[in-house]
């Protein structure tokens, strides 16, 4: 029998198993969002506890992370029609697996990580081809913008499941210095309202990983845009739309995700760097 993988990460790094999980969960739907069969193979390699993940997770934290990567997916493929040989980064990459999913064998990709979580995914998802590049670096590390290099061909930045673990004056110094210095850049991220980082620092903590706290809740995007000139906002997503809550099987995620949409709870943002 093969020996499964120890995790040894930092307190936010280990959260990436929560998208994992989701992804892995959904892929064993028989009408999956994402069918990221390659996430059941990640998971099946980890020593973690499986059941604790799920029972936290819950069906609305599962649909809720597989709707934003889906989503996340969509307008990489739009982009990617677009520019074709554009760049790709995905800040606080994980196990993530987009690539997989949306590479159209021309575009360059980067995954960016703090060292221990790139080490797992180097270890688990070493780089499929040269087109791939892994940075083992924090993104407060403003080095990877040199490591990413000319972007006239289009770059769009990824950044799901990450910056709300900040403190707003740490999001907002990123975002403002990298919009400075990214002009024509787009960027995608989910953003949480500070009455939904309630709910989900709730399942965090119940999956066991309960140094990792979210810090960043903010309901009106276009507030963002107030932190640079160099930032302007394109659009808001909702995470669930009405067919998430006929997908949803039981009542109470139906009534959550009713809540969830009402109030914004958790949204997509997507800027342009000008
Ligand atoms: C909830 S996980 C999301 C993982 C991935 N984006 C996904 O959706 O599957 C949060 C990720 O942020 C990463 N992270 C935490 N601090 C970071 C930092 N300073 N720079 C870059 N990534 C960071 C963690 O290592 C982890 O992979």
């Amino acid at each position: 029998m093969v020996k499964k993988i120890k995790i040894q990460l930092g307190s936010v790094q280990e959260t990436l198993l929560l998208p994992l999980m989701a992804r892995a969960k959904d892929a064993q739907d028989r009408n999956p969002i994402l069918s990221d069969k390659e996430a059941i193979k990640l998971i099946e390699r980890l020593d973690v506890d499986q059941d604790k993940l799920l029972r936290n997770l819950t069906e609305i934290g599962i649909l809720g992370l597989c709707y934003r990567a889906s989503k996340i997916e969509e307008a990489i493929q739009t982009f990617l029609q677009k520019y074709p040989n554009g760049k790709i980064l995905d800040i606080g990459a994980g196990l993530d697996t987009t690539y997989y999913r949306c590479d159209n064998g021309e575009a360059l990709w980067y995954d960016l990580d703090m060292p221990d979580a790139m080490q797992l995914r180097e270890q688990l998802l070493p780089p499929p081809n040269k087109r791939v590049t892994y940075i083992h670096k924090s993104m407060f590390d403003y080095s990877w913008i040199d490591d990413i290099g000319d972007i006239s061909n289009g770059l769009f930045i990824t950044i799901p499941g990450v910056l709300p673990y900040f403190k707003e004056e740490e999001v907002s110094t990123f975002l403002s210095t990298i919009a400075s210095r990214l002009k024509g850049a787009e960027v995608m991220f989910d953003i949480i309202s500070q009455f939904g980082k309630f709910f989900v620092d709730m399942r965090i903590k119940g999956a066991g990983m309960k140094a990792a706290h979210l810090q960043w809740g903010i309901l009106e995007a276009n507030k963002i845009t107030y932190w640079s000139r160099h930032i302007e906002l394109i659009r808001t997503l909702k995470i669930f739309e009405n067919s998430a809550v006929q997908r949803a099987k039981s009542i109470s995620t139906k009534i959550m995700m009713r809540a969830n949409q009402a109030m914004d709870m958790t949204q997509l943002v997507h800027l342009r760097f000008r």
